[in-house]
């Protein structure tokens, strides 16, 4: 019978335990999280279990990827119900840690950041956020001795930036990047839903309805990225409490926008603000 999940809430601890795991031949996968999972997170920690013989989830609201006036002190958090949904997709070890034990120096001493793939889309409009996740993810990658880590393709931009940390400090870890999971009607899942009140739920369904309207214009042989934007911009500004921050088309890999006309591979992303909540989403058209 599989063991009861552990909860881990220090740094050395951690590494102890998978030092262990590692010496015994198993194979670790790690699924970082900010917690308050949903649909999405559990699909990670599944994908996590098939691929690995025990597998961390790590539930942790990094302070340093967000800006002053952000919702750090806000951001949703419920620890009894993340142990129950990771006990039950089959993790090994929930890590809590606090913020003194990863930033044992305090938050502003060591930095990893990756130049360029972080200038543009959700970067520019959050400055320093990156620098935030990559610190972060790095220490959790260090921490767990992973030979995978899972992350949604809902953060699109988060996935590259830390494909490419990866790739550049030659981390031996692989990043498995996994489907973006959507509800029944298209809203993508996100831990941030809980603050779409009222009207607002039904209103952020233009970023999905937009995204759609781009992908059908793509399929009927449109590439001038201006079209393209433009028509999910139509869908999106249809709707009065919608606020678009960002719309652009990229070159799935690197990220360079289509400023012109765009290649045969091109993934739309964008961030609006939906009833004061700030929503992203993307899709390959
Ligand atoms: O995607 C998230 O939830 C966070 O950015 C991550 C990767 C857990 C780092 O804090």
């Amino acid at each position: 019978m599989r063991e009861k999940i552990s909860v881990i809430r220090n740094a050395d601890e951690l590494k102890t335990w998978t030092r262990q795991q590692k010496l015994a031949g198993k194979t670790i996968g790690l699924v970082p999280t900010m917690g308050y999972l949903h649909a999405g997170h559990r699909s990670l920690i599944e994908a996590a279990v098939k691929a690995c013989d025990v597998v961390v989830v790590s539930d942790f609201v990094n302070p340093t990827q967000f800006g002053p006036s952000e919702d750090y002190a806000t951001y949703p958090r419920d620890e009894a119900k993340d142990l129950a949904l990771c006990d039950e997709a089959g993790a090994s070890v929930l890590f809590v840690p606090t913020v003194e034990t990863l930033y044992p120096n305090g938050q502003d001493s060591a930095w990893v950041e990756v130049n360029h793939l972080g200038d543009h889309f959700c970067g520019a409009q959050r400055p320093g956020h990156f620098r935030g996740v990559t610190t972060v993810v790095m220490k959790l990658l260090l921490l767990s001795h992973a030979d995978k880590a899972f992350f949604g393709e809902k953060d699109y931009q988060q996935l590259t930036i830390i494909r490419r940390m990866v790739s550049d400090f030659g981390v031996d870890c692989e990043i498995v990047g996994c489907p973006l999971v959507r509800e029944s009607d298209g809203l993508a899942l996100s831990s941030r839903n809980v603050n779409l009140k009222g009207n607002a739920r039904k209103d952020a369904l233009v970023l999905y309805r937009g995204l759609l309207a781009a992908k059908a214009l793509f399929a009927s042989g449109e590439r001038r990225s201006e079209a393209l934007i433009e028509a999910a911009k139509n869908v999106i500004e249809s709707v009065a409490e919608a606020s678009i921050q960002y719309i652009e088309v990229a070159d799935p890999d690197t990220l360079d926008i289509f400023k012109d006309k765009t290649g045969e591979r091109v993934q739309m992303l964008m961030a609006v603000r939906v009833g004061g909540v700030r929503l992203i989403d993307n899709m390959r058209l």
